[in-house]
This record gives structure tokens, C-alpha cells and sequence, in this order.
């Protein structure tokens, strides 16, 4: 094709690069002997590909290069912060417009022209395979189409011509000397749009950063250079700390171990919650989409992948959405690996990956575990994403994790996000047998290989505490827990009140408040004491605990009725070792203490720990002291009680002292 150099309705900045690219394109490529050295001739200057001599002729501006565009045809439109905007305004002013033009894309940024009052006026229709912000007008208007489909899934389609695509808009670097350009901050798709496109249209634009990986395309692949001379798209998150994203935040931290892998996605709360791992060390990304959120990470060394499996040491991922000052770090920087989406989402790579945190953030999700993420009370928002590869991929990673994060309520404060059934109007897009943590800011909840019972306790948890009655509530009329479920302690506990202690044989445990939840496992307990222990515990000799004594063990006010356990193995799978309590008689404003611990960790300081951590935190509720009742000849326990305070009464009662400790 000739170049074109009419004056055109681009910006003077880029007709000038224009003409200027063209230029050097013509010294540098179009001069140099297209076979210089390939018959060990005399001529020693390196052999220039053949492709390349004829691309300057491909240089054009936007106008020309979308008049190629004809009635019917399919057009992908590059992604998020690669949205070639110049080329889809030219679309949009094309007179005539072709008829019956499809646009296809994943994730745009202002892809489509609004009017002041917000309305999309786009002249042709869209199909979008995520509803970002400046789709959520023309889906509801019906102007796009939203697909429900893995974003990873998208590319064979592609290739299949299921999803047809004839033409291909996208933004590109600069090229290098070898004609090689980066597809920059947007790859995901983008290959296999390119790969199937009859024509191929590039905005070429010096702010784009060159990514390295799997990234690039030779400018042969590409019909028409279209020079843009603007800066990159740049996304943040909006700057909104509320104390809903803090909490969630720093539960979803505390359970990333040291040497995870991370996918972060572009959820606030997973984005957030890096804030809180500058204690981690050796972490890794893999990772459909990064943010500037890793900067800090990376400045401080913690992601540095040494213990990744796959790709050890590299920053795995398939699109940046973030600042400039992310767009310079990855210009030409070998640490990022820039990725087709299919191939950072596929399914071996993901398993196998070590330790892989998966985080999901969804609109709302029911007592049994069903997770809704691309439609809220009849609107379609955002998408699927490559989500459902993560939640499996971090499923099946060894020690990996899967995680579903909410606030607990919608915008209002009220209204619960925790349904005891989604709404008409709100789809499942993860499925029940797929979950596993789901985390709200009043805690976590652990639903894989859980029942149908055990999952809504969990979830009615972490459910705000004005609308925990009701769910259990309407979560036995559904029939999903029995009636004699309880839910006495609705106030939920907050993450400070976690404690990770060691043993005086360094063994580590976890000191946490005592939940509903834990009632199998504090019964598992109590089947680990031998009898005398039961007795001392008891004053009797008890078989077995009916669900109404594991209630009064784990079911409490948390406030005159205090429950604390240690727990040791996995968050989601603890073994509870140890379980002490106290309730507090209102008459003495004393509270009367009980306390069992497994017999494999007892004479380690557990029960001291446990004693002290209550002490703590009766005393901070103005309770005047302890007493325990205990059998005269539990010596144990007698120590335990006396602790080293000085302020101790120790009463005679027969087979038995009372022990009572002021605090
Ligand atoms: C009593 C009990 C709670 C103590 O728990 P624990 O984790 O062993 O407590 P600690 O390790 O903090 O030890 C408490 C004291 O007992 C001593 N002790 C505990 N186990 C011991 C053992 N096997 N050998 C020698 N001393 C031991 C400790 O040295 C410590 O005394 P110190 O403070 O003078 O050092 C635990 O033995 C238990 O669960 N017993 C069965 C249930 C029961 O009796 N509950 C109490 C009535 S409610």
C-alpha cells in the first residue's frame, strides 16, 4: 500500500511522527541489501529480513488504515491500558460507517464514545468478554453483548473461527532493529486476535513499553502502521482505604505463607493486601494482570520467585494495568515474562506452580458456598476473567490457595452480601465444589470438602453481625443447619486478636477466640483425653459431647462468656489442641475458668499461654479476677491456677480447692 501523506485529522504530534518514522524506517531497513550475506560473498553487513524493506509503505494514518475495514467484519479491539483509541475513534468518524460491524474485546478503557449524561453512542455493536466501566452503559442500553466465558478459553476459540475476528486494531512499541514490535502492556488475547485477522492494524507508540516474554510480532504480521505519539493509558486504583478493605486485606495477607506465588488480579482487596506482606519473603507472581501494587514488594526483594516451580525468578503475566512509573519498570526489563493468556492460564502450569494464592473477589455469595462475580442484582458487571483457571489452578497447587474475598455488605452497610440464596439476577459464576477460603472483613471461612451444615455456620461467621440471626434464621427454614444450632457470639473476632505463640518446645500454635464453627474440632479434642482428664475437665464421667456441650464450648457471648483455642496445622483444616474458657458470674465479677489441653501438649506452657491470653483480655473488661474449682489432687492445674501472682486465695472444699486469682 502507498503511504499516505494527505493531511489528515491527526494530531500535528503525530503526523510528525509520522513522517518521521517513516523516514527512519526508510534508512533503516529499506537501504540495506535484502540477502547481503547469505553466499558467503564478501559483503559482511547483516542480513536484513526481506519483510521489513516494505514496511514503511505500511505506515498511514488512522483514517486510512480503518477504511479497510469493511460491512460485516469482526473487529478485535485491543485490551485495557493498550486500547488503541485513535484507531477506534477513526472507526467511529468513518463516512460511510460499514454496516453490520462487530467489535469484539476483552477489557477496554473508553473504547466507546458516552454522552454527557453517560449514554453510549457508539455507531456500531460491541461483544465484550468483560464489562469494565465504559462498557456498563452500552451493555445496559443493549448495545454490547457481555459472553460469560473464561478469558483463557477465548484464544482456541479464536482459532476454532468460533469467536470470528477479520480484523485486528491493536497498540504496539516501537520496533526494534530486528522489525520485532512489543505488544507492550496488553498481550492476553491479542496473539490470537492477531494470528486470525485478515487485516492487522497497529498504532505504533513510543511510550509503550517493550515487554519481554512472548510478547512481540514482526511488523510483517502487521498490514498498517498507524504512528500515535500519546501517552500509555494509566489505571489505579482510586485511593478509598476504609476500614472494610484494611480488615479484609490483612486477612487475605494472613494466609499467604512465605514462598507463595500470587495472582492478584485487579481486585482492591487482593491489591491491597500486598501492603501487608513486607514480612513474607521469597514471593513469586503469576499472575493473568499485574498492578503498581508489586513495586513495593519488589523494591523491598520479597518477590523475587526463588521458590517458584515454574518460570523460578520471573514475574509471570499476560497484561499490566497500572502508572508510568510501572510502564518504565517493565520496558526491557527480562524479569517480566509477558504471556499469551491461554499460557499463563494453563492448567499443568498453574497446578504445578508452588504455593499459588488465587484471589477472587466477589459480589456476593450464598451459605453453601455459590459465588457471584460478573452479575449484581440483575446488572452484568466486570466478567469471568481467567478466575475459574486460578481457583482450580490454586486448588490443585501444593500448598496453594484459593480465595473468594467480600465485604460483608453492599454499599448501604446494611444490606448482606451473604445471601442464604443468591437473587434472580445475580448468576453463579464459581461453583460451590470449587470454593474454598472466602474471607469478609469479620473473618475466614474454610468451605472445601465441607458440608452443607458446616459451610453455613462457617459463612453465617463471617456474615455481618446484623444480619447473622437472621441467616440462621432462614438457614434452618432451608434446612441446611439444624434447629438447635445457635448463634449466641455475634460479634465476630478481629485478626489482632489472633496470637501465634511457640512452645517451650518451640513448637508453634495459634491462639485464637473460640468459634461456632470449631465444634467438630473441640469435640476431636475432648476424644483425645484420657478419662482422668475427661473427669478433671468434667467432675464427670462423659462418653461423648452432644451438640448442645460443644455449643457451650465454642458458641459464646465473647463478652461475659469467653472462649479461646490453640490451634496447630492448617487455617482451613485446624487441629485444636487446646480449649480454655471463662464466664464471668455478674453477681462477684469473677469469672470461673476451665481449661482442657491434648495430652501430647501438655507440660509445654500451652495452659499458661491460654491462662494469660485470658487475663489479657478479661482484664481489659473489668473483671475482678479468676477462680477455678479443681480436684485436690490436680497438681497441674493447681499450679496453673496459682500462677506466680501473689494475690491468691486458696480455699479447702473437701476433694476439692477453689483457687480464686486476682487480675
Ligand atoms: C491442667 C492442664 C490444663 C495444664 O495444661 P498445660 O498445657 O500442661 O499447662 P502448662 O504447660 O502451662 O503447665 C502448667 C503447670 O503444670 C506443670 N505441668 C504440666 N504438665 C506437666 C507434666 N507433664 N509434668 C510436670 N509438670 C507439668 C507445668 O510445669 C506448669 O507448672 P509451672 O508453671 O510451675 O512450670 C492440662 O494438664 C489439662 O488439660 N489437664 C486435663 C484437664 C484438666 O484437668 N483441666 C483443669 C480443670 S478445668
Amino acid at each position: 500500500m502507498a503511504m499516505d501523506n494527505s493531511p489528515s485529522n491527526d494530531k500535528s504530534s503525530a503526523a510528525g511522527l509520522l513522517s518521521r518514522l517513516a523516514q527512519a524506517w526508510q534508512q533503516r531497513f529499506s537501504a540495506a541489501p535484502a540477502s547481503s550475506n547469505t553466499s558467503g560473498g564478501e559483503d559482511s553487513s547483516p542480513a536484513v529480513d526481506p519483510r521489513l524493506a516494505a514496511c514503511a509503505e505500511k505506515i498511514c494514518s488512522a483514517q486510512v488504515a480503518v477504511s479497510q475495514i469493511k460491512a460485516g467484519d469482526h473487529v478485535f479491539v485491543g485490551t485495557a491500558c493498550a486500547t488503541p483509541r485513535s484507531l477506534v475513534a477513526a472507526l467511529e468518524a468513518l463516512s460511510p460507517a460499514p454496516q453490520d460491524v462487530e467489535l469484539l474485546h476483552f477489557l477496554t478503557d473508553r473504547a466507546i464514545p458516552l454522552d454527557p449524561q453517560g449514554q453510549a453512542l457508539s455507531r456500531y455493536r460491541h461483544r465484550c468478554f468483560f464489562i469494565g466501566q465504559d462498557m456498563r452503559a452500552a451493555v445496559k442500553q443493549g448495545l454490547a453483548d457481555y459472553v460469560p466465558i473464561s478469558i483463557a478459553r477465548v484464544p482456541q476459540q479464536i482459532a476454532i473461527g468460533r469467536i470470528p475476528i477479520d480484523v485486528a486494531l491493536i497498540q504496539v512499541s516501537m520496533p526494534d532493529e530486528f522489525g520485532y514490535v512489543s505488544l507492550g502492556v496488553s498481550v492476553d488475547i491479542t496473539p490470537a486476535a492477531v494470528a486470525k485477522a485478515r487485516v492487522v492494524i497497529a498504532e505504533v507508540n513510543p511510550h509503550m513499553p517493550r515487554t519481554l516474554g512472548d510478547s512481540t510480532l514482526h511488523v510483517g504480521e502487521i498490514d498498517h502502521l498507524v504512528p500515535v505519539d500519546t501517552p500509555v493509558i494509566e489505571y489505579l486504583h482510586p485511593a478509598q482505604q476504609t476500614e472494610v478493605v484494611e480488615k479484609i486485606a490483612r486477612y487475605i495477607s494472613s494466609i499467604i505463607d512465605d514462598g507463595s506465588t500470587l495472582q492478584i488480579g485487579l481486585g482492591r482487596f487482593s491489591n491491597e493486601a500486598l501492603k501487608y506482606l513486607s514480612d513474607r519473603q521469597d514471593l513469586g507472581i503469576h499472575s493473568d494482570v499485574i498492578t503498581d501494587a508489586i513495586i513495593p514488594l519488589l523494591e523491598r526483594g520479597i518477590l523475587n520467585g526463588k521458590r517458584k516451580t515454574n518460570q523460578r525468578g520471573k514475574i509471570v503475566t499476560s497484561f499490566a494495568m497500572g502508572s508510568r512509573r510501572l510502564y518504565d519498570l517493565l520496558d526491557r526489563n527480562p524479569l517480566f515474562s509477558f504471556q499469551p493468556i491461554e499460557a499463563v492460564c494453563d492448567a499443568w502450569t498453574l497446578g504445578s506452580q508452588h504455593k499459588l494464592v488465587s484471589v477472587t473477589q466477589a459480589f456476593a455469595v450464598d451459605l453453601t458456598g455459590q459465588v457471584c462475580v460478573d452479575q449484581f442484582q440483575g446488572d452484568l458487571y466486570s466478567g469471568v476473567a481467567a478466575q475459574a483457571e486460578f481457583l482450580q489452578g490454586a486448588s490443585r497447587s501444593q500448598g496453594g490457595k484459593a480465595i473468594i474475598c467480600l465485604a460483608s455488605t453492599e454499599e448501604d452497610g446494611h444490606s448482606s452480601r451473604i445471601r442464604p440464596a443468591l437473587l434472580a439476577g445475580e448468576g453463579v459464576a464459581i461453583p460451590r465444589s470449587d470454593v474454598h477460603y472466602v474471607i469478609t472483613e469479620y473473618g475466614i471461612a474454610y468451605l472445601f470438602g465441607k458440608s452443607i451444615r458446616e459451610r453455613a455456620v462457617a459463612m453465617i461467621q463471617i456474615a455481618h453481625p446484623d444480619a447473622r440471626q437472621t441467616l440462621l434464621e432462614q438457614a434452618q427454614t432451608m434446612g441446611y443447619v439444624p434447629a438447635d444450632q445457635t448463634l449466641r457470639n455475634l460479634q465476630a473476632y478481629a485478626v489482632e486478636e489472633e496470637r501465634h505463640l511457640q512452645l517451650k518446645d518451640h513448637r508453634p500454635v495459634l491462639l485464637r477466640p473460640a468459634m461456632p464453627s470449631d465444634g467438630d474440632a473441640i469435640r476431636d479434642l475432648f476424644h483425645q483425653l484420657p478419662e482422668r482428664d475427661v473427669y478433671t475437665r468434667f467432675f464427670r464421667r462423659l462418653r461423648g459431647l452432644s451438640s448442645r456441650d460443644v455449643q457451650r464450648l465454642c458458641n459464646l457471648n465473647s463478652e461475659t462468656e469467653v472462649g479461646l483455642v490453640a490451634c496447630v496445622g492448617s487455617r482451613e483444616n485446624p487441629q485444636i489442641v487446646a480449649h480454655a474458657m471463662y464466664m464471668v458470674d455478674p453477681s462477684t465479677n469473677l469469672a470461673e475458668t476451665a481449661f482442657m489441653v491434648h495430652p501430647q501438649w501438655q507440660g509445654q506452657g500451652l495452659g499458661g499461654l491460654l491462662q494469660q491470653r485470658m487475663s489479657e483480655h478479661a482484664k481489659a473488661r473489668g473483671v475482678r479476677g479468676f477462680v477455678a474449682e479443681v480436684l485436690s489432687n490436680n497438681e497441674h492445674m493447681i499450679k496453673l491456677a496459682r500462677g506466680a501472682a501473689d494475690n491468691v486465695q486458696i480455699e479447702n472444699m473437701g476433694s476439692s480447692v477453689k483457687i480464686t486469682r486476682l487480675l
